[in-house]
């Protein structure tokens, strides 16, 4: 009897659970992302052999394969991009302006943050122009027609499913063939063709790719559910990310109603792009005009200072707070939330080397109202306006804003889209914008807005002292 080749067994492989790495030997620190004991066994499955029906088709073996074809870019036929409204708003808006056929969808974020809520919501609007298919691994069919019907959502046409095995599940859709699926959560789907336990790295990927290549041969666009775990990666974790078309991660507050989407990652659309919802009796609600719900909406106080962002394609209006506090400590504490924290201490050495700001001696802790994460360096300026305000307990005068990236040597630069910034600042009825010189208009005004521009951090923090 003929030996089976190496290429037609199965090969074991390692996998870092946080970055997706993989490694033919375990190991005990990960090479790519510095994680210790994050890898796990994963069993992959064997090369395709000649007899495979994919192989035969293309003329059996290595010496009659038809050579793949090589075609002008030009020549190549496009597809039109298929879109499909979810019937939310907002969440059309992260996807880059409706669901693509054929897409797939990681959504992630923390357990209970309403993940489930707002993918029944959208898949049942959906369900009366499309047949769609609700797969849940995690609650029971009752639990989830319970929270359907509770949310008044329209039912008569949305197929559910309660099963975790991918097989099963990919049998199930061909006989209904839904043009839209939920799979809730991809960390409970298992396939037997794997040995290793439901959950674990290799059952979450080999499930996922299944899903993808079912999406991918059918057109079905597919939405996976993936709970951040305390790494915070999704299903032992980002293993996943590179797999799927869009990844949108949920983020909010424990304690605040508003949850934010963003997009970290889309083939069809802006990534950073932010979706705004608020958790109510009746589910997740959009918020179309989101700049008002960041803003305290409290009398300036002394460590306020309202800035600009640009996440995605929409400029929202956010205030930033800080607090700066002599500190008992030796190494005063530096805390960041909804920023970064590297960039905090890096602005705040800024501000005493070019502004002549002692902080050294106190703590300061900086916040982002709302539960919103900002990533864009326009913040810098607002962030080192809002420390100096709480040292001075001075609040900046009424209706201002601020926006512009500051540099190491003590110079603000300019940011993207800063007429389409300051558009936002005047709708909100703000009166003075702390601007770089670059992104301000030469009449020195704009739509009722007194701008003032500042080259350096020395002239801003001069014009907010006004
Ligand atoms: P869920 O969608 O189950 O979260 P996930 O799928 O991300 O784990 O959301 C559950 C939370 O949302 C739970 O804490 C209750 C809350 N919730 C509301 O406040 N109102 C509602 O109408 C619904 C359906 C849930
Ligand atoms: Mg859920």
């Amino acid at each position: 009897m003929a030996k089976p080749s190496a290429k037609t067994s199965a090969r074991i492989a390692y996998v870092c659970g946080e970055c997706g790495a993989e490694y033919s030997k375990w190991q005990g620190q990960c090479g790519e992302c510095s994680a210790w004991n994050s890898l796990s066994q994963v069993v992959l499955e064997p090369a395709a052999s000649a007899a495979s029906p994919a192989a035969s088709r293309r003329g059996g073996w290595a010496g009659k394969v038809d050579p793949p074809k090589v075609t002008a870019l030009k020549d190549v036929s496009q597809l039109a991009e298929v879109r499909v409204s979810t019937g939310i708003g907002e969440l059309d808006r992260v996807l880059g302006g409706g669901l693509v056929e054929g897409a797939v969808v990681l959504v992630g974020g923390d357990p209970g943050i309403g993940k489930s809520t707002l993918l029944l919501q959208a898949l049942a609007t959906m369900s009366a122009q499309l047949p769609a298919l609700y797969v849940t691994g995690e609650e029971s069919l009752a639990q989830v027609a319970g929270r359907a019907v509770r949310l008044d959502l329209p039912l008569d046409n949305l197929q559910a499913l309660a099963e975790t095995g991918i097989e099963s599940i990919l049998q199930h859709a061909s006989q209904a063939k839904p043009r839209v699926v939920v799979a809730d959560s991809v960390q409970t789907l298992w396939s037997e063709t794997l040995t290793a336990a439901p959950g674990s790295v290799s059952q979450v990927r080999e499930s996922a790719a299944r899903l993808v290549r079912y999406a991918k041969e059918t057109g079905t666009a597919v939405f996976l559910v993936g709970h951040v775990t305390k790494e915070g990666g999704i299903a032992g974790p980002r293993v996943l990310e590179h797999m799927v078309d869009a990844v949108l991660y949920f983020e909010g507050e424990s304690g605040s109603r508003f949850r934010v989407l963003r997009a970290f990652k889309n083939r069809f659309g802006a990534v950073n792009e932010l979706g705004v919802f608020a958790m109510g009796d009746k589910g997740l609600k959009e918020v179309p005009n989101p700049s008002a719900i960041f803003l305290s909406g409290s009398a300036r106080q002394p460590g306020s200072c309202v800035m600009v962002t640009r996440e995605g394609t929409r400029p929202l209006l956010v205030e930033v707070q800080a607090l700066v506090d002599s500190s008992p400590l030796s190494n005063p504490r530096r805390v960041a939330v909804g920023l970064e924290q590297n960039r905090l201490a890096m602005l705040l050495a800024v501000l005493h080397r070019h502004g002549g700001v002692v902080v050294g001696d106190q703590d300061v802790f900086v916040n982002v109202v709302g539960g919103i994460r900002v990533q864009e360096t326009a913040a810098d300026l607002p962030v080192l306006l809002a420390v100096l305000s709480s040292l001075r307990d001075r609040a900046l005068a009424d209706k201002t804003v601020a926006f512009g990236e500051v540099g190491l040597s003590g110079e603000i630069r300019p940011v993207p889209n800063g007429e389409e910034r300051l558009r936002e600042a005047a709708t909100h009825g703000f009166r003075r914008a702390i601007v770089p010189k670059a992104n301000a208009p030469k009449s020195g005004s704009f739509k009722g807005l007194e701008v003032i521009a500042v080259e350096r951090l020395a002239q801003a923090l001069d014009a907010a002292a006004d």
